[in-house]
């Protein structure tokens, strides 16, 4: 007898039924930069995504609660920059001022703050800089990992101090997960979890977010610390592993979509949560392909983030947040 997969999907009701993946807001977290201006300025590669000040972002996780988001990301955009970084760890640099304000004015969500020197360094790399004895030219200097894990452990205490429920390092420094624990255990954060970018490329998507930050860095680029897209499974697995063992209580992997496998691969190899960040630069894809009137702006998000859900993510950084959630309560 011919077996007909067709009779499960005659009717909505019957293809809901059968479903096996669901997204919903509560699986998605909401990016917000947040600047030491009063305005909001729109970013021109990002669409629908601006810089917004401390009142502005508090309204933006007002907003998030109200849609059943439950958590938003802080990234700090500072007016002042410099060598070492130090917006980042100030008492009230950017983000923690914004973390402070948004659990005074909307206690219910949770504020996980996003721990790297890049938005803060004059350089715009993740760390402070030294010299590589012997070499010449490029190779002439780096990112000084573990002088670095001190100022990042610094910004972890300082985001946790400001109220920050989770810290989210971002560098790819080796150790800085373990670093980070224990300065956070010592300085009586041990509640704070640490949700690791523990796979993350070296990658051309992260083109919009730079432009948004100002984060590009002025000289070289960011491959001696951030992974070779083609590293393979071997790198991702040994990343993911030496997280795991410092103590991350969530794995992620950035980009997501060019990068569903290694999700997948995560979600399988490990007993822990897998976040998946849907970057600045696929969220200009869509944007852009939806203003040219090229493709369906609705079916082609909700898609695209389903897809992530489905190869493992348990939960979703993006830009689409809030319209996603809006669309998905408007289905409901
Ligand atoms: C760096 C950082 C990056 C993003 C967030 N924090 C990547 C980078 O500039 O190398 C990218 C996020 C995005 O593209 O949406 N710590
Ligand atoms: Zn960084």
């Amino acid at each position: 007898m011919l077996d007909r997969p067709r009779r499960l999907r005659r009717t909505p009701a019957l293809r809901a039924l059968t479903r096996e993946v669901h997204l919903h807001p509560s699986q998605f977290i909401h990016p917000i930069f947040v600047h030491e201006r009063e305005d909001e300025q729109a970013i021109a590669t990002m669409p629908g995504v601006s810089r917004h000040s401390v009142a502005g972002a508090v309204a933006q996780a007002r907003e998030a609660l109200a849609l059943g988001i439950p958590s938003v990301i802080l990234f700090g955009i500072p007016d002042h920059k410099d060598a070492h970084g130090s917006g980042a760890y100030a008492e009230d640099g950017i983000v923690q001022r914004a973390a402070r304000a948004i659990k005074d004015a909307v206690p219910g969500i949770s504020v996980v703050a996003d721990t790297c020197l890049c938005e803060y360094t004059d350089h715009g790399h993740c760390g402070v800089l030294c010299g590589v004895p012997g070499q010449t030219g490029a190779d002439a200097w780096t990112v000084d990992n573990d002088p670095s894990l001190d100022l990042l452990a610094r910004t972890a205490v300082s985001q946790a101090a400001a109220g920050a429920d989770v810290v989210a390092p971002s560098a790819m420094l080796d150790g800085q997960v373990g670093a980070i624990r224990a300065a956070l255990d010592d300085a009586g954060y041990g509640h704070v979890p640490v949700m690791s970018y523990a796979v993350k490329y070296a990658s051309a998507y992260y083109g919009p977010f730079r432009d948004a930050a100002g984060s590009t860095p002025s000289v070289g680029n960011r491959a001696t610390y951030q992974m070779d897209p083609a590293g393979g499974y071997r790198e991702a697995l040994r990343e993911a592993r030496l997280d795991a063992e410092q103590g991350a209580d969530t794995l992620m992997v950035k980009p997501a979509l060019a990068y569903l496998d290694v999700l997948s691969l995560l979600k399988r190899e490990f007993d822990l949560p897998v976040v998946a960040y849907n970057v600045s630069g696929e969220y200009a894809l869509i944007k852009a392909a939806a203003q040219a009137g090229f493709m369906d702006e609705r079916r082609t998000v909700l898609e695209t983030l389903t897809g992530m859900r489905r190869a493992g993510a348990d939960a979703i950084i993006t830009y689409h947040a809030m319209d996603a959630a809006r669309w998905l309560q408007e289905r409901a």
